[in-house]
């Protein structure tokens, strides 16, 4: 498959997709996010723990931009529906790393509900960090049920799906370098 440019739309699966935040835009507003945390946490050996999949590629260009000696681990969060009444059971696979009294910072795609982060700051928090910061590259204050207040933010979004940039769509479009927005819920 061949990548389009970023001014055309994009088709993944049955849904069409707009240009919607440009490889530039997100390059700017990362280096921005990179200087802050530098000058938050230099000398301090912070740990980065990335969440796997989507935000795989924001991990890799935030770590980059963040000029000052630290780790990173990558995470994955899974769920599941269990049989108790609260419902769904989020599992951590990967966290092996001794988090104790270190500074440690989430690097996550995107904060729609809230409820991902919800679980898994609450998990770490019982593992004794020194601090815990969390950067999203995406959040919508639209769809959140949960109170999540990030710390870094690359940008405040409406409550529409997005793709690209590592965000992916049933498996697609994860490979784009600057994000979409969906515009049509079918083809037609
Ligand atoms: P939350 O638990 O509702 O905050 O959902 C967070 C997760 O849902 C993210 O880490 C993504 O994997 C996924 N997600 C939420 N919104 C989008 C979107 O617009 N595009 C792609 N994935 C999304
Ligand atoms: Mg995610």
């Amino acid at each position: 498959m061949k990548l389009k440019n970023s001014t055309t739309s994009i088709k993944l699966h049955d849904l069409h997709f707009k240009p919607f935040i440009s490889e530039e835009e997100i390059k700017e507003r990362i280096e921005v996010i990179g200087k802050d945390i530098s000058k938050q946490f230099e000398g301090k050996n912070p740990l980065f723990i990335a969440i796997l999949n989507g935000a795989f590629v924001f991990a890799a260009d935030l770590v980059r931009a963040a000029k000052i000696q630290s780790e990173i681990i990558f995470i994955r969060i899974a769920s599941y529906h269990g049989t108790q009444s609260s419902g769904e059971v989020k599992t951590v696979f990967g966290l092996d790393k001794d988090i104790k009294d270190r500074h440690v910072i989430i690097i996550e795609d995107i904060v729609d509900s809230g409820k991902t982060m919800h679980y898994f700051l609450n998990d770490l928090k019982e593992k004794a960090p020194a601090s815990i910061t969390l950067a999203t590259l995406l959040i919508k204050p639209g769809a959140l049920q949960f109170p999540i207040e990030p710390d870094y933010i690359g940008f405040e979004i409406p409550t529409k799906f997005v793709v690209g940039y590592g965000l992916d769509y049933d498996g697609l479009g994860r490979n784009f370098k600057s994000i979409y927005q969906l515009e049509k819920s079918k083809e037609n």
